[in-house]
């Protein structure tokens, strides 16, 4: 299967540009937090609170394995943290194409001071944790990536535009590795 799965860190807009490129290009989207929050009927700030973060990234790894039954193409907004564990790099491979939405810490911090839900961000310094995760992350989803689309300072419809455009290029690839498949 040759999902399209959206990556980056928090606050990047994974999730809203996973809404907005499915209305797009006409193709179903799943955001891998509402699939997980579903699944344990609570919140993943509750999950975290209760059962800890270790038992939530087992969700996340479940949920990538879940998805692998998929029998359609689908658009997937990631969690900012699940490429961290190689297992998931693994299977985000299996499942599609990753495209990652590239922020600066200065940019996170904008979009994310006033947040209240996101767990690893409710300590008494949120700009430090950001600078601190992505410092660490960065390079992680840059190698999950098979696509970088740089997000500072520009435009929401900006942003949708151009990962549009990978999506139809992945979309080209797809269909000509097909015809080559049938020998066409
Ligand atoms: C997390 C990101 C969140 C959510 C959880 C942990 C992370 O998702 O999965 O709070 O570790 O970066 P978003 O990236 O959609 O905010």
């Amino acid at each position: 299967m040759n999902h399209i799965l959206l990556i980056g860190f928090m606050g990047s807009g994974k999730s809203t540009m996973a809404y907005r490129l499915s209305y797009r290009i006409k193709c179903s989207f799943i955001d891998t937090d509402k699939f997980i929050e579903k699944k344990a009927g609570c919140s993943i700030k509750s999950m975290f609170a209760t059962r800890g973060e270790d038992y939530f990234r087992e969700q996340e790894t479940a949920c990538l394995e879940a998805l692998l039954s998929e029998k359609t193409s689908k658009i997937l907004a990631l969690g900012g943290g699940t490429p961290m564990r190689a297992e998931n790099r693994i299977l985000m491979r299996k499942l599609g194409t990753s495209i990652y939405l590239k922020a600066s810490p200065e940019t996170i911090y904008q979009r994310l001071k006033h947040d209240k839900v996101r767990p690893l961000l409710q300590g008494p310094n949120p700009k430090q944790a950001i600078e601190e995760l992505l410092a660490i992350r960065d390079a992680i989803y840059e190698e999950a990536a098979d696509y970088v689309i740089s997000i500072d300072d520009k435009e929401m419809y900006e942003v949708l535009q151009e990962i549009t455009e990978v999506a139809l290029e992945i979309d080209k690839k797809e269909v000509s590795k097909k015809h080559k498949k049938e020998g066409r």
